[in-house]
């Protein structure tokens, strides 16, 4: 039957401290003005790089590699720590609603005979981000489910639009709004009830993560639960144009608005009796929200009013709280992650970031699962990050409270493996600000110091990664990788990930003599690195693992 024990590796010790660092969105491009990390000054990145060439190597972070859709898809933090921690390729939330959509099995599950329930008497709210960006929703995958939902029954729709500009470029909410807008005038002229009811930006309604701001969640349920907002318009593409207009603004940061009739009555409030249907398929920023719509006792804001829904999420976001309960997809089924087998091996393990990636080297490296595995072995720490800010404000962020934490964590002789998240290439590399970006980097590196000293002291192992590109490139380029113009002349900044790949390197004085990266493994991604860090703990990794990125070769 089914065991946990791991195989001792033949040849690798077991009992070393293992430092696992995880750079977010630092990816591997040219060196030019438009590379924040080669701008920088980083020369901890730098001597890895430079150093043995066995000893650092780079690896896939996007598309399929990651069980995204197709290998247009950048990477993300979600399906990068996931195949970090997990060591197998999942098909990802983004491929598996496509494929529900395109057979037509979404229609035929629990979730949408749930909220189908609704149709006859109620609205169905439909509340998500608006792009097409693939990391936390798709804008097709709403176009064919507005269009399935209308031709099963729903007859009157609502759409609640958060613009995006942080997966696509700023600026883009006009030309999706837009689209959206001439799909609801479609469904209109068959006779349907369809308009969009609400927005704001991302990053300033609803899609907050980890608990850090719940304002933001606030912020979203007033205009699309109790219809209210500072702004009201009578047409959703007007409002995204004029409130671009205010200084500053952008795409992320649009203040919420609602749509209202000619008496000025908001159209689409949430009542009792209608369905909702929050269709980002990624989990991190859509948690808080299902928690708002799904939980009877709920202390996080005052709700005013708790309609009587019915709720479905485009999947089950957490599988450990079984959250929300009804959900349209099934999401990945990712067990047997290689924190868990660790843990039965007598592992012990510390983890760490800040509340804005806290979940993504614990929820995410989990197989998105909330929790402690064996709270005995393992200890994860939270440092609250700042909120109500955009980092480029504080572009250090949290790297040295969380590089000490780690310090403290390998000093202390408790642990195994002490994890953590350095967040600052990619936070500030989404605020588009290339000189905050470039301290940014720097501010990384430093951490990445501080824990390779504390390693070297204990005679430890260190393994430094990124679970994608985000700073390595700040422009969007052509076809021939030149940087792309406005029609002021400026370059159109980048504010997202990248396809880009993303260095690996391991070393430290615990490493064992004959420990180097195997050749020819020339495709390996993310999802090599979970047996490569077994292996280095002392065991053999489970065979339906990706392989290991590393061999022993007696000297
Ligand atoms: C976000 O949620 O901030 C971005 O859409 C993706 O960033 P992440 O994948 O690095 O978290
Ligand atoms: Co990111």
């Amino acid at each position: 039957g089914f065991s946990w024990k791991l195989n001792d590796h033949p040849k690798l010790p077991k009992g070393k401290v293992i430092a696992m660092v995880v750079l977010d969105g630092w990816g591997e491009a040219n060196p030019n003005q438009y590379n924040c990390i080669h701008v920088a000054e980083t020369p901890v990145m730098d001597s890895l790089k430079n150093g043995a060439p066995e000893k650092w190597r780079l690896v896939k972070a996007h598309g399929k590699a990651v069980g995204l859709p197709t290998d247009d898809d950048m990477g993300n933090s979600e399906v990068g720590h996931n195949a970090l921690g997990a060591g197998r390729i999942y098909a990802q939330g983004a491929k598996l609603v496509d494929l529900a959509l395109e057979s037509g099995k979404i229609y035929d599950d629990e979730g949408f005979k749930y909220i189908k329930e609704s149709f006859e008497t109620g609205t169905l709210h439909l509340i998500g981000l608006l792009s097409d960006g693939g990391v936390h929703s798709r804008l097709d995958q709403l176009q064919l489910l507005l269009k399935g939902a209308s031709e099963r029954g729903a007859k009157r729709i609502r759409v609640h639009a958060l613009t995006d500009g942080r997966d696509v470029l700023d600026g883009t909410s006009v030309g999706f709004m837009e689209t959206l807008e001439n799909d609801l005038a479609k469904l209109r002229e068959k006779g349907i009830d369809a308009q969009i009811a609400s927005g704001g930006g991302r990053m300033y309604v609803t899609m907050d993560r980890y608990e850090n701001d719940w304002d933001v969640v606030k912020r979203g349920w007033d205009a699309q639960v109790l219809g209210e907002a500072p702004h009201k318009f009578t047409n959703a593409v007007e409002a995204v144009k004029k409130l671009r207009e205010e200084p500053k603004a952008n795409d992320q940061y649009l203040p919420p608005f609602v749509i209202v009739d000619e008496n000025g009555k908001s159209v689409g409030p949430i009542l009792d009796g209608d369905a909702v249907v929050t269709f980002n398929f990624r989990a991190d920023r859509m948690v808080m929200l299902a928690k708002a719509l799904e939980y009877e006792d709920f202390d996080k804001f005052d709700r005013v009013r708790f309609p009587k829904i019915r709720y479905a999420g485009m999947l089950q976001y957490d599988g450990e709280l079984k959250l929300p309960s009804h959900y349209l997809v099934s999401p990945p089924e990712i067990e047997r992650t290689s924190g868990e087998y660790l843990v039965h091996n007598g592992v012990s393990t510390f983890a760490c970031s800040e509340t804005v990636k806290f979940g993504h080297v614990t929820f995410f490296w989990n197989g998105n699962r909330s929790g402690y595995f064996d709270p005995s072995k393992e200890e994860y720490v939270e440092i609250p990050s700042d909120s109500g800010i955009t980092f480029n404000v504080k572009p250090k962020m949290k790297a040295l409270e969380i590089a000490e934490k780690a310090r403290d964590a390998i000093l202390s002789g408790k642990f195994h493996q002490v994890r953590v998240n350095l967040p600052n290439s990619d936070m500030v590399g989404h605020t588009g600000d290339i000189e905050a970006t470039v301290v940014a980097c720097k501010a990384a590196d430093d951490a990445v110091k501080m824990i390779l000293d504390a390693i070297e002291q204990v005679g430890g192992i260190y393994v430094v990664t990124a679970d994608h590109g985000n700073a390595e490139d700040m422009v969007k380029r052509n076809k021939k990788g030149e940087p792309l113009l406005d029609k002021n002349g400026n370059v159109q900044i980048l504010t997202s990930h990248t396809l880009e790949p993303v260095p690996i390197a391991i070393g430290g004085p615990g490493l064992a003599p004959g420990v180097k990266f195997r050749q020819g493994l020339p495709g390996a991604g993310l999802a090599n690195v979970a047996a490569t860090v077994m292996n280095l703990h002392g065991y053999e990794a489970p065979s339906d693992y990706e392989p290991t990125l590393i061999e022993v070769v007696d000297n």
